[in-house]
């Protein structure tokens, strides 16, 4: 399923968008936009065409297809360990739009939300569009160690919202229990709602284990709004499905209200539901298989990246990203981008605020959700360019 023949450059080249394939110029390996080079699970195809077959494409239910919800609070259930009512869960389009809704709802104008720098530019984006101010927390990329006391100073009376992304990208951190429970403990006292961001939650690299905030205790479950995706695990980007989940009936009622799904100006595409639920129920054969690739993938590409000089690479728990450390290369990361894009015609994302914040900069990120004969190819490019510099 992961192997090199399963890529179609040719598909590639006319569909993936956002920094991959179809944008980049003739030659160019893009490692950019966490988007896997393989096709989806056959399953899921099999559900729409069976879908479509009846041609019948009619509205459906505002707070998304009772099976869906069902399956996605038994997915949570069974493998998050947290109890959760299909009630509250809402399937909307996108996991990015996901987090939008959570700042729509929960942030007005004036009000202040915690990120972590440097993460996803989706939360920073979601926050300020709603009229409220990020307040970027520093996290290591190497270290990756909380300090407790730094988030109790940025804490104000407008702060409204902490916000999680676990597993951490751009540095691949999955967040302890132990480190879980002090942010939670952190939510609780200062009184604010915990939007968790668990897109990456399937793409865990063993030894490492996953915990989700909401599972730590009812009264931190009844703060926490769960964000989740089909893009990362399933392949399934362009159908632009995500999901919202929540324990308080108030909390789903506010993101419920705010969504407009109950006047059809927003709603989830029903083929995009079809083939969420049977990503779900089908395809667990699928994602074991591409994380054991992908695993294989990231021990590929932090040992090539290390025998590179002036850069050192640690290795990522989850997430199918690199994020290596380029500071002793003495080049801006915008700089070794755009070196790398010339000499090796190999496209990275450089560490800029607007993809990460201002904590990236020193570091590239790295997408390896490829084949290994394209991982293989784009690293030696890159050796020869860095052993030129
Ligand atoms: C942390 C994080 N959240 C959300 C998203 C967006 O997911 P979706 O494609 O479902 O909008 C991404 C995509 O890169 C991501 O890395």
């Amino acid at each position: 399923m992961f192997s090199s023949n399963t890529v179609d450059l040719h598909i590639l080249k006319q569909r993936a968008f956002n920094l991959r394939w179809a944008t980049q110029a003739e030659g160019v390996i893009p490692l950019t936009a966490a988007d896997p080079d393989f096709p989806c699970a056959p399953e899921i195809t099999d559900a729409i065409s069976k879908y479509i077959k009846d041609r019948y494409l009619s509205y459906g239910p505002t707070q998304g297809l009772p099976a869906l919800r069902e399956s996605i609070a038994q997915y949570y259930s069974n493998k998050r360990a947290f109890t959760i009512n299909p009630d509250y869960v809402l399937p909307c389009d996108s996991a990015a739009f996901g987090i939008y809704l959570v700042c729509k709802a929960f942030l007005k104008q004036g009000d202040e939300a915690i990120i972590f720098d440097p993460v996803d530019f989706l939360f920073r984006y979601s926050i300020e569009a709603v009229g409220a101010t990020a307040i970027p927390f520093p996290i290591h990329p190497v270290q990756q160690t909380l300090d407790m006391d730094l988030l109790e100073q940025m804490v104000s009376p407008k702060c409204k919202m902490i916000c999680l992304c676990n597993p951490l990208n751009p540095s691949g951190k999955s967040f302890t229990k132990s480190e879980l429970t002090r942010i939670g403990d952190f939510a609780e006292k200062n009184n604010l709602i915990i939007l968790s961001d668990e897109i990456w939650s399937d793409i865990i690299f063993t030894p490492n284990a996953y915990t989700s905030m909401a599972s730590l205790s009812d009264s931190i479950a009844d703060r926490t709004i769960t964000v989740h995706g089909f893009s990362k695990s399933y392949g399934l980007a362009g159908l632009r499905i995500g999901m919202l989940l929540c324990s308080n009936p108030k909390h789903f009622d506010l993101l419920f209200q705010n969504s407009l799904h109950q006047s059809t100006v927003h709603g989830v595409n029903m083929l995009s539901q079809v083939a969420a639920i049977s990503a779900l129920n089908d395809c667990g054969y699928w994602l074991d298989a591409f994380v054991k690739h992908l695993q294989k993938m990231r021990d590929l590409t932090v040992s090539s990246l290390n025998e590179m000089p002036g850069i050192s690479c640690h290795l990522p728990e989850s997430c199918y990203v690199a994020f290596p450390n380029i500071t002793q290369t003495h080049k801006t990361s915008e700089e070794l981008h755009r070196y790398i894009l010339d000499e090796a015609k190999v496209a990275i994302v450089p560490g800029l605020k607007q993809w990460f914040g201002e904590g990236a900069e020193g570091y590239v990120r790295i997408c390896f959700s490829t084949s290994e004969d394209i991982l293989n190819e784009a690293m030696s490019r890159m050796k020869t360019a860095m052993n030129k510099l």
